[in-house]
């Protein structure tokens, strides 16, 4: 069975591997099959990613319903400030029901206060952060796994 699994970017996401490097990296997401294939190996092949990135708070309501309506299996999610702030994106998220990992690339928890609040964490299935672009590769192989235990249950 081919999962499919949206990879899914908030506002200023878009930037990444030129927005502030020594916070956020070099790399883009385009690095992030590379290291999604070497977590998994061959598994690799039963996954689907979809890439989405927006910096509009209504086009991410949008993906996730589109989401949920399409069956989605899984969901890696780095909303960024939005992450802190949206009451609508965590609604949604609450009635979608489908499994998603919380993602940053930097280390919220090391930063100012307002970054340890996440509106969104009480409905994902973990969350995943400092591990640079590493960290939605884990989430791809975190989900693989959570669906799998999802399917034999
Ligand atoms: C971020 C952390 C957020 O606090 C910030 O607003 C971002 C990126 C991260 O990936 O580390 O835009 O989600």
């Amino acid at each position: 069975m081919k999962y499919r699994i949206l990879l899914l970017n908030g506002p200023n996401l878009g930037a990444l591997g030129i927005r502030q490097p020594e916070i956020y990296g070099l790399q883009g997401m385009d690095a992030v099959p590379g290291l999604a294939s070497a977590l998994l190996g061959l598994r690799f092949e039963q996954v689907q990613l979809d890439f989405f990135q927006s910096n509009h708070e209504g086009a991410l309501l949008d993906r996730l319903e589109q989401a949920h309506h399409e069956k989605q299996d899984g969901i890696v999610f780095n909303a960024g400030a939005y992450t802190h702030t949206s009451l609508a994106l965590a609604d949604c998220l609450a009635w979608i029901r489908v499994p998603c990992v919380e993602v940053h690339i930097s280390n919220v928890f090391a930063r100012e206060s307002l970054r340890r609040q996440s509106l969104l964490s009480r409905h994902t299935v973990g969350v995943i952060s400092g591990f640079g672009i590493l960290g939605y590769a884990l989430a791809v192989q975190a989900l693989v796994y959570h669906c799998d235990k999802s399917n034999i249950a």
